[in-house]
């Protein structure tokens, strides 16, 4: 019933549908995973333009089990220091997220670090005034603790896959990297495609007027 709705209120223009929408709590979740270092410029575009406005704007963060793990590239060498592809600032970005990821929930912490990966600098305080987000657990958490020690679990959880350069994106807790470009490039897409091969399910906006939209803003 939800669902005719809101293909009737397409034909009057888009905001009806959206402001129909109502969650089913118990909706089921596709795990996604995501690993990647604040400061690659791949996985910088993927947060902005791919990941964030499919979680938000398409609204599938419902419908998501969404695990960010800002670890990437970074290595522990012998001297036992962690070293992080982009330099120091990379680790130390690693580890801001990696202090808003363990205090707020998804929907914020999305927020804030697709905010705050718009740009290289640290814009944690813009970013949580924009959206007028209480971020003094995160910075009680990045002054309190070392970057190597928020960053740990982050590696072991990293040195579980076998991924070949960041971003990686893992559907349903398994990495593949076949499905790597059409994830990267046509993230909302290719969301929808894989839940209703694991729910047999079709989440609303997917096909095919989300498809020619994403087509004509890449010219
Ligand atoms: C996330 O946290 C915010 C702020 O505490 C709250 O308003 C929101 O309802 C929470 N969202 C979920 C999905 O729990
Ligand atoms: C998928 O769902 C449709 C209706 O939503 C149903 O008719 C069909 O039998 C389902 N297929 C499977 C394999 O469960």
């Amino acid at each position: 019933m939800k669902e005719l709705i809101c293909l009737l209120l397409l034909g009057f223009g888009l905001l009806g549908c959206i402001a129909k929408r109502n969650h089913d709590p118990d909706a089921p979740k596709l795990p996604i995973t995501l690993y990647y270092e604040a400061l690659c410029p791949y996985c910088m575009e993927f947060v902005t333009t791919q990941l964030n406005p499919s979680m938000t704007r398409m609204d599938r963060l419902p419908y998501t089990d969404l695990t960010l793990v800002p670890y990437g590239n970074a290595k522990v060498n012998e001297a036992g220091e962690l070293t992080c592809q982009h330099g120091e600032d990379e680790c130390e970005l690693n580890a801001w997220h990696g202090c808003i990821l363990e205090h707020n929930n998804k929907t914020i912490s999305l927020k804030l670090i697709a905010c705050m990966m718009r740009g290289r600098k640290n814009n944690l305080d813009r970013c949580a005034k924009r959206y007028n987000i209480d971020v003094s657990a995160v910075k009680e958490c990045k002054k309190a603790r070392s970057v190597d020690e928020i960053l740990k679990k982050y590696g072991e959880a990293t040195a579980q896959v076998a991924f070949h350069g960041v971003p990686a994106i893992a559907v349903d807790n398994a990495y593949d990297e076949t499905d790597q470009e059409s994830l990267s490039d046509n993230f909302d897409q290719t969301f929808c495609a894989k839940y209703k091969a694991k729910f047999n399910k079709s989440l609303e906006n997917c096909e095919p007027s989300a498809r020619s939209n994403t087509i004509r803003t890449k010219h």
